[in-house]
């Protein structure tokens, strides 16, 4: 028997087959997915056509072919096979999809991005939205999707970070774990991207990340190895060295970390073009270049001369044969029965965004906004946009809206629009909504300040109107120091997708009690973060792609010298207050936590501790509270963070209702990593276990001691 993290807090021993579990929102745990052929069974398979193939073949398969496809050969039946981008839903890209596939996917749902899927802290959300996404692969015939992506948020400047699933890496794995689970249940495979530590998309192509054994295995690795032991088909090497190796060619990486140590056995593909020395990359462990032979290029030459030989090429196609064999992806067709799925899929991105939009202040209760006999001013560049991530994780979606359409329908002729308002307009309002944004894509990083002209127009308007809302629509935090205080509300509304503007006018009006809470910190100012100093000396940050300059420069190297102290464990180990923490997020009631109790205050490395707590809705509105547990380890022979997060469960309550929750903890909620046992460590003594409602508001705590 192994042994699964399962639903949040929870660990059980059991395989749970998800073919016999209920799916999605009726789901109680999760999870570990079985392809429906073995990999037994798809090795034989696989074995018995590569010793049909002729070399050319099998070399042509170790390449991918027209950007998103592997190669067909056509004289063995083998069909090609595509691979759509991810991250917010599928990225149709109309001229390289429909060469082969029926077009029938004309259009994709755009979801919200996933770190608003992290704040909601939801991991039943990360199954139905994947699962979601899986269906309209298989509506448009697309056997393997390039996502999860799942790299830790370490930087607020990253391009990226809207991809992802926050700074935490517990909470990123039981995201994650069901994310995997919900997609690969369509049949579709899902690529978990982009391994490892590729936490920087400044000049990605020449970054070298220096991070030690145990910062890796305790913050960077964890997601992927949840998505590995969830039953994850496929992963991606990322564009950055590690450590002085380029990800996507080393040895290392490939076959120490991923395979051997991590334990995935399936498909390994590079990200696309990320690698430049073929041999390299053939005796990594590496099984297909993406998007197509470029460093492989002298394939034959490199067996010819003995560098390689054709027994490495035998692994390669025979890695990239199995999974798609296991998956039965050379037979996915296009079902357009499921394109009636797509109210459905709307529905599910609604409600992540419901779940996910964070309010992070609410002075004199301004939220929710009183709607008769008021007016409300609605204002900003972002009103009339439905704000999303770039680059890979594009998705146009349908049926799109927008926040003043949104609020109209609530607030009717209570509501004035002006995306550009004049001061006496902002003035007589008895209410201003500033929607505001940036733009995060990959290729580069954004600076954690904003523009000046918007921080200008924030100061402007709520010097002009003492009752001015934010809504700040970005993909990752933002320096929010200079006017939070100055305005009476804000709220995160991340890039809520297509449809989510709807759940921020209902947030606005009270339709709707906010229940997202923040998966990293928000600093004050980026110098505060870990990861401040990262550009190169004397450099600053571009916009844009900028390929030449990037091909033109050298490698430069990114220092996580903060090691494990990623996130509020930096923030807490250096008694920085940011402005907030990991964690938080406000809502329209309030809850009480009391009656916190451990099954054993001593216990054995063998042992569950089952902890339980009572939260009450203590105010006047149907709400959801996220509860978080902690542990702090009192001492140890290393440095430890002061919290990790290691429980977290999310309760629905009525006014005046109060819910026991029970989370469960075994051994490894302890542990750290040893780099020299190369193994998991939890040391005898003692530790506190503490409970709240943010990692910055801690309610209840007990010891207990592991003997
Ligand atoms: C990105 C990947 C993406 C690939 C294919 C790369 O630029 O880093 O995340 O899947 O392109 O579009």
């Amino acid at each position: 028997m192994m042994k699964f993290k399962l639903y949040p807090g929870l660990t059980v021993i059991a395989i749970i087959i998800l073919s016999q579990c209920k799916t999605g929102t009726e789901m109680e745990e999760t999870i570990r997915y079985e392809p429906p052929v073995s990999f037994e069974e798809a090795t034989i398979w696989a074995d018995s056509i590569v010793d049909l193939m002729t070399l050319d073949e099998k070399i042509s398969l170790t390449g991918g072919n027209l950007i998103f496809y592997t190669n067909a050969v056509p004289r063995l039946d083998i069909p090609a096979v595509f691979m759509a981008d991810a991250t917010q839903g599928i990225h149709i890209r109309k001229e390289f999809d429909t060469i082969k596939y029926n077009p029938t996917l004309q259009k994709s749902t755009a979801f919200p991005s996933p770190i608003l899927l992290a704040s909601t802290w939801n991991p039943v959300l990360a199954y139905d939205y994947a699962n979601a996404v899986g269906e309209e692969c298989r509506a448009g015939g697309i056997p393997v999707l390039l996502g999860p992506g799942m790299n830790i948020y370490r930087l607020s400047q990253c391009g990226r970070n809207f991809e992802y699933f926050g700074e935490d890496p517990y909470l990123a794995s039981r995201m994650i774990e069901n994310y995997v689970v919900g997609l690969q249940k369509t049949g579709t495979i899902a690529t978990l991207k982009h391994f490892v530590a590729n936490n920087t998309d400044y000049f990605r192509r020449k970054s070298n990340s220096i991070v030690d054994e145990r910062t890796l295995n305790e913050i960077y690795m964890p997601a992927f190895k949840a998505g590995i032991d969830a039953g994850a088909m496929a992963v991606m090497t990322s564009y950055n060295q590690l450590n002085g190796e380029w990800c996507g060619q080393s040895y290392h990486v490939i076959t120490g970390i991923l395979r051997e140590q991590l334990g995935f056995k399936w498909l390994v593909m590079t990200d696309w073009w990320s690698v430049n020395d073929g041999a390299g990359v053939i005796k990594s462990g590496q099984d297909i270049e993406m998007p197509a032979r470029e460093a492989l290029e002298y394939t034959q030459e490199l067996i010819d001369s003995g560098v390689v030989n054709e027994a490495d090429i035998d692994r390669m196609v025979t890695s990239l044969l199995r999974t798609l064999y296991a998956m039965n992806s050379f037979k996915v067709k296009p079902d357009p029965t499921l394109l009636t799925r797509f109210a459905h899929h709307e529905e599910v991105a609604l409600n992540t965004a419901r779940e996910g939009i964070v309010l992070l202040r609410n002075e004199n209760n301004i939220l929710p906004l009183e709607v008769t006999s008021k007016k409300i001013l609605l204002t900003g560049d972002y009103i009339n946009k439905v704000a999303a991530g770039g680059g890979a994780a594009e998705v146009e979606g349908y049926n799109h809206v927008v926040l003043a359409n949104a609020l109209k329908n609530i607030l009717a002729a209570n509501l004035m629009i002006a995306e550009t308002a004049a001061d006496e307009e902002i003035k007589v309002a008895d209410a201003v909504i500033l929607n505001i944004g940036t733009y995060d894509s990959e290729g580069y990083d954004r600076p954690f300040e904003l523009p000046d002209s918007t921080e200008k127009l924030i100061l402007r308007v709520a010097a002009l109107n003492p009752n001015t809302v934010v809504v700040v629509n970005s993909g990752s935090g933002i320096d929010l120091s200079n006017w939070y205080d100055k305005v009476s509300a804000i709220i995160y509304a991340w890039y809520p997708g297509q449809n989510g503007a709807t759940a921020v006018a209902e947030i606005l009006t009270g339709i709707l009690n906010p229940s997202g809470k923040l998966p990293m910190t928000i600093e004050r100012k980026f110098k505060d973060s870990p990861g401040y100093g990262y550009l190169p000396e004397g450099e600053e940050l571009y916009v844009g792609w900028n390929s030449e300059a990037e091909e033109a420069r050298e490698v430069y190297d990114v220092i996580y010298d903060e090691g494990v102290f990623v996130g509020y464990r930096w923030y807490e180990k250096k008694n920085i207050k940011p402005l907030f923490a990991f964690g938080f997020g406000l809502s329209y009631t309030s809850f009480s936590y009391s009656d916190l109790k451990v099954s054993n205050e001593q216990f054995t490395s063998g042992d569950i501790i089952e902890v339980s707590f009572v939260i009450k809705n203590t105010g006047e509105r149907t709400g959801a509270e996220i509860a978080q547990l902690y542990i702090h380890d009192t001492e140890a022979s290393v440095e430890r963070p002061v919290k990790e997060l290691k429980g977290f469960k999310k309760v629905k309550l009525n006014p005046g209702e109060s819910k026991t929750v029970t989370l469960q903890l075994g051994k490894e909620d302890f542990s750290f990593w040893s780099p020299e046992a190369k193994d998991w460590i939890a040391e005898p003594g003692k530790f506190e276990i503490r409970v709240g409602s943010s990692s910055d508001n801690i309610l209840l705590n007990k010891e207990v001691e592991l003997i």
